[in-house]
């Protein structure tokens, strides 16, 4: 274990944070350049200090299933004149809730008697008490908003493609059009989306009448007026007038074909390096790494809703992730959703019902000048949920797990951006129940396979943080490959079957201690795992390990290249510290 200054670190374990890359300085992955799987919705201006200007000039009215049908088309079939009556709907006085309700309910007529708005009207019942409050909201916010949503024909002027599945697509929005989108959003205009409409049955929900319906009925429900806390400060700070419109945000969707998937039980990587820490929090700790956002196969969970864990602290401390549920069709198996450039707007305290607004939070991440984005990626991966927590050892669904986390880790490789640090933490257990010394060791072996090292917060648990990384070190002080570590957990699952709760990481380190390391022989030793299913021996600890040996001259040799390249990720960072 590293000792600081002669001290066994307090929180952390494994490699320095600091030592690990990050993001800052490099070209931020996907380039902001036009390109058949890359739509830009405005103008890339020449300096960095330019507004983003919509583009094209012109709106291009498209209603088709391809793209984002928009409020404010003519094709619209039901009601030609939809736009016409939202215009005028919110252009009349709101003064109150209950008004604002008549407003949204008038161009969505179909729901009338079926949308409810208790957390609405609550909120300026019981929140924004004081009459100030409220005509602040009323004379000054909310016409700002109106005024941002009513711009979608000029701010909005080219067809936003749909992120369908099985494909993979980018599109670049500035913020001042996402602002926009997400003020159509909390008005409620756009069209289909709700209820039994089949053509977005896949897709998350993006009206706001989803969160509007919640009712408080006992205090621990008070966490959803926290939720619109966020909102309203968010629409706060980008109808100020000293907000500018200078960055933009890219959302991506990552599909991985079936032949580009690893063959798992044969990779001869080694795990990468682990900083495992007990305190800190993905958004603040992870700053120009990947961060992981745990979430649900329709991007955003219950961000308009109930929901107020991972995934939707994120999402509400970073509004403009919301806008992804616009485009984003439901995540298949061997896909992921990455995020690149946006702004935090909000602090927060708590978790879950005790999640709290924490006041405006200002923004300090690095930007890439050369896209107008800052240096925040988030990669938005959806695990499975175990009801038998039993079954996630299974390999079928091992192997999901593994290029799941893989479809997201290994975004940009082929990029300036391919050896950035992952920021994670426990993934798929807490809502989805999984097991963390299980879920760890995946996302470490995804890791290993997309070359990137990894940031792992425990959430508070200090037992967690030394047990998955005293397995980590073993992995890696044994040189255990990824193949390995695969197959072992094929075994696994095997012995679990005739043996109640085995201890995982037991198990493991007695097969590796117990393994025979084969000789290298003239004839090639069959590997022990046929198709992705172990030739199980007898007594299941037994097992049998390919492991090419190296001289030691080699071995000299690669740690002195690892040593090199480590000092210069070393120099980079020094550089970027100081100069942030
Ligand atoms: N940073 C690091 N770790 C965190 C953070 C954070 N900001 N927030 C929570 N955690 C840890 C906690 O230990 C938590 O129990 O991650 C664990 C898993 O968080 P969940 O949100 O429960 O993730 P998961 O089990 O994958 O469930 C995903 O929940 O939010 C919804 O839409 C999401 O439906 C999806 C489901």
């Amino acid at each position: 274990m590293m000792k600081k200054n002669g001290k066994i670190p307090v929180n952390w374990r494994g490699t320095e944070k600091s030592l690990l890359p990050r993001s800052f300085g490099m070209k931020l992955y996907p380039l902001l350049i036009p390109t058949p799987h890359h739509t830009i919705l405005f103008k890339i201006p020449k300096g960095a200090d330019n507004i983003l200007e919509s583009y094209p000039e012109n709106f291009h009215d498209i209603w088709d299933d391809k793209h984002v049908k928009m409020p404010c088309s003519v094709f619209e079939k039901e009601n030609k004149n939809r736009w016409d009556i939202i215009v005028a709907s919110l252009s009349k006085p709101i003064k109150k809730s209950e008004q604002l309700e008549d407003a949204i309910m008038s161009y969505n007529l179909k729901y009338k008697g079926k949308w409810r708005f208790h957390l609405l009207h609550s909120f300026f019942e019981n929140v924004l008490t004081k009459e100030e409050e409220t005509d602040e909201f009323f004379e000054n916010l909310l016409p700002k908003i109106i005024n941002l949503a009513l711009e979608l024909p000029t701010f909005i002027t080219s067809p936003i493609p749909l992120l369908k599945q099985n494909n993979n697509h980018s599109i670049s929005i500035s913020q001042i059009q996402i602002a926009c989108l997400l003020a159509n959003a909390f008005l409620c205009t756009f069209p289909n989306r709700n209820g039994d409409y089949s053509e977005y049955k896949t897709y998350p929900q993006i009206n706001f009448n989803g969160l509007f319906q919640m009712k408080v009925q006992k205090s621990n429900d008070k966490y959803l007026y926290e939720k619109l806390k966020c909102i309203i400060n968010y629409f706060k700070k980008v109808t100020d007038p000293n907000f500018v419109c200078k960055r933009a945000v890219t959302y991506s969707r990552r599909y991985l074909p079936e032949n580009e998937l690893p063959t798992w039980s044969k990779l001869t990587n080694q795990l990468t390096n682990l900083h495992i820490a007990s305190t800190g929090t993905i958004e603040n700790d992870g700053d120009g790494m990947y961060q992981v956002d745990f979430a649900d196969k329709s991007i955003g969970g219950k961000v308009i809703g109930m929901g107020s864990v991972q995934e939707e602290i994120r999402f509400l401390i970073c509004p403009e992730l919301i806008v992804s549920q616009l485009f984003s069709q439901k995540m298949l198996p061997t896909e992921s959703i990455i995020i690149t450039g946006a702004e935090r707007f909000n602090d927060y305290s708590g978790y879950s019902k005790s999640f709290k607004w924490g006041g405006n939070y200002t923004d300090d991440t690095p930007i890439d000048d050369n896209s107008h984005r800052r240096y925040c990626t988030v990669v938005a991966i959806d695990a499975l949920y175990f009801r038998n927590p039993k079954l996630q050892f299974d390999p079928k669904n091992l192997s999901r797990e593994l290029n799941k986390a893989y479809a997201g880790f290994s975004w940009g490789n082929k990029s300036d951006c391919s050896d950035v640090s992952v920021a994670t933490g426990n993934w798929g257990c807490g809502v989805f129940r999984g097991d963390c010394h299980l879920k760890s060791l995946l996302q470490m072996l995804s890791a290993a396979e997309a070359k990137r090292d990894v940031v792992y917060f425990t959430f508070g648990k200090t037992t967690t943080r030394d047990s998955i990384n005293d397995m980590h070190s073993f992995l890696k002080n044994k040189n255990v490959t990824v193949g390995e570590i695969f197959r072992i957990l094929i075994k696994y699952n095997e012995y679990m079957q005739s043996h109640s709760k085995p201890n995982l990481y037991e198990f493991i380190k007695s097969t590796v201690n117990n393994s025979v390391v084969q000789k290298p022989q003239n004839k090639q030793i069959p590997p022990a795992v046929i198709d992705g299913q172990l030739n199980v021996s007898k007594n299941a600890s037994q097992s049998v390990r390919e492991k090419p040996i190296q001289s030691t001259s080699i071995l000299k040799r690669e740690r002195n290249e690892e040593t090199e390249k480590k000092k210069k990720k070393r120099k980079i960072d020094e550089h970027f510290q100081s100069a942030s």
